[in-house]
């Protein structure tokens, strides 16, 4: 399935709807250029899951593992622009926290689908026009399902109603683990305050 997101917002509330059929163990790889939407769609399955901690495009930490909200998932936010290969993915040792966690990785093509048999692509374009192409394609599992489930959802939902109210900065003290440091990266990237949810499938 492929869809338009004229605005960051509409980026981050399909994230957030993704987060509904989110599972522990799954894995979600991100690709697109600089400045894509990678971070902007991570903040919102994260805001769908509800975790802990902003979600950000981090400076020097390569892995950050959100804790779990209601729904008892973490989410683990790995950046791997830096990472040289397979090796340092290892490094990371992100195996334990991938089974219990949804894991997204940003930058993961070609490296990061060892972490699971069955993975989630997401591709992000940035059109000339600033509008986002994202597009989703299943591997192995039952992805192919999923996803069919997942486009009868969003055909349903009221993209019109789809802007969240703000609710401001996190203001938990321990909020993520850091896995990892690296150099630094500056990547096009805003801190968008938290969102709620509030799309909910009409059919
Ligand atoms: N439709 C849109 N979807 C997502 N982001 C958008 C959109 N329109 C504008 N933006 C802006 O584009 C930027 C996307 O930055 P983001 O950090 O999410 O990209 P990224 O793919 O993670 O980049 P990097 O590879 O540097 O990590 C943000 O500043 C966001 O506000
Ligand atoms: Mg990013």
């Amino acid at each position: 399935m492929k869809i338009e997101m004229p605005k960051a917002e509409d980026t981050h509330m399909f994230g957030t709807q993704l987060a509904d059929v989110l599972r522990p163990g799954d894995l979600v790889i991100l690709t697109g250029d600089l400045g894509a939407g990678k971070t902007a769609l991570t903040k919102g399955i994260g805001a769908g899951l509800g975790v802990s901690g902003t979600i950000t495009s981090p400076t020097f930490v390569i892995a950050r593992t959100h804790r779990g909200g209601q729904r008892r998932i973490p989410l683990v936010h790995v950046d791997a622009y830096r990472l040289g290969g397979l090796e340092e993915l290892d490094d990371l040792d992100l195996d334990t926290d991938v089974a219990t966690s949804v894991t997204c990785v940003e930058w993961g093509a070609g490296l990061a689908e060892r972490l699971s048999e069955a993975h989630l692509e997401i591709k992000l374009v940035r059109r000339a026009d600033d509008v986002r192409e994202i597009e989703l394609l299943a591997h192995g599992g039952d992805w192919t399902q999923r996803l069919a489930a997942f486009a009868h959802t969003l055909s349903c939902a009221d993209h019109a109603s789809a802007i969240p109210a703000q609710t401001g900065a996190e203001s938990e003290t321990h909020p993520s683990t850091d896995h990892h440091q690296s150099a630094q990266k500056t990547p096009a990237e805003t801190n968008s305050a938290r969102q709620d949810r509030t799309i909910g499938a009409a059919c």
